[in-house]
């Protein structure tokens, strides 16, 4: 297809100072296909150090963000402050601020139109718990999570949108879904974006999965035809993070 393939790293809330020095020149050193786009997602505090260490072939995101520019929002951090110390993406909606954070749909929304709007490229997640997949409504849950930024997004916003599709029972646990399970929940977000957006924008749209992704499991979820990258957590923070990004290759 002529979607890039698109493999992104969620640090979530690991690293240090010296660990992402370390981190950092072990992938600099790395070799990086240049038909594949690399972000890595960083905590807050570091998305600074990460953003001038890292190299420049590679993006950085925030891992969450606010709906206001500034003002008086303690502890909050705002799109426009994430792009201003070098971060390209912002990671919205992943299913630990959705379960653990309580953060709702329209919540995850209203940041996606926030974040587009400063400038910033969106990382949207979706996926069904367990409970959920087991009562077979797995494409109902997905469909209200995209459907809550259907409704406040215009179609031209979608072109800076990767969808990450992320079952919860598979993230962390070393259960990866199948790449069948993944095919088929892809295939069916891409149908649902056709009708609720643009057969333009379902055609053009990443999307990614995540969920215990490996350097031996990416391979072949990596040739299904709408398996269009990964969303990586913890062999982000390895170097076998480089084998992913080459999965296709
Ligand atoms: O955003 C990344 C996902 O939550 C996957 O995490 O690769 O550690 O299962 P994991």
């Amino acid at each position: 297809s002529s979607r890039t393939f698109w493999v992104g790293g969620n640090w979530k809330m690991n690293g240090s100072v010296a660990a992402i020095k370390e981190l950092t020149s072990t992938f600099n050193a790395g070799s990086s296909p240049s038909d594949v786009e690399v972000v890595i997602g960083a905590p807050f505090v570091y998305v600074h150090l990460l953003s001038e260490s890292l190299r420049k072939d590679w993006a950085v995101a925030g891992e969450n963000c606010y709906v206001k520019a500034s003002g008086a929002y303690t502890g909050e951090i705002s799109p426009e402050m994430l792009k201003d110390v070098g971060a390209k993406w912002v990671i919205l909606g992943h299913s630990e601020r959705r379960n653990i954070l309580q953060e709702s749909d329209h919540f995850t929304a209203e940041k996606c139109v926030k974040a587009l709007e400063a400038g910033l490229k969106v990382v949207l997640c979706v996926g069904e718990l367990l409970e959920e997949r087991e009562a077979g409504t797995t494409q109902q849950v997905v469909e209200r999570q995209l459907a809550a930024a259907v409704n406040v997004l215009k179609e031209q916003d979608w072109s800076n949108i990767v969808v990450a599709y992320e079952p919860v029972w598979a993230i962390g646990t070393g259960k990866v879904a199948t790449p069948e399970q993944a095919q088929e929940t892809h295939a069916a977000i891409r149908e649902y974006l056709k009708t609720a957006v643009s057969p333009k924008v379902a055609e053009e749209t990443r999307i990614v999965y995540g969920g215990s992704v490996n350097g031996s499991n990416c391979k072949d979820a990596a040739q299904k035809p709408d398996v269009d990258g990964f969303l990586v957590g913890g062999a982000s923070l390895k170097p076998e993070f480089l084998d992913i990004i080459k999965a296709t290759q």
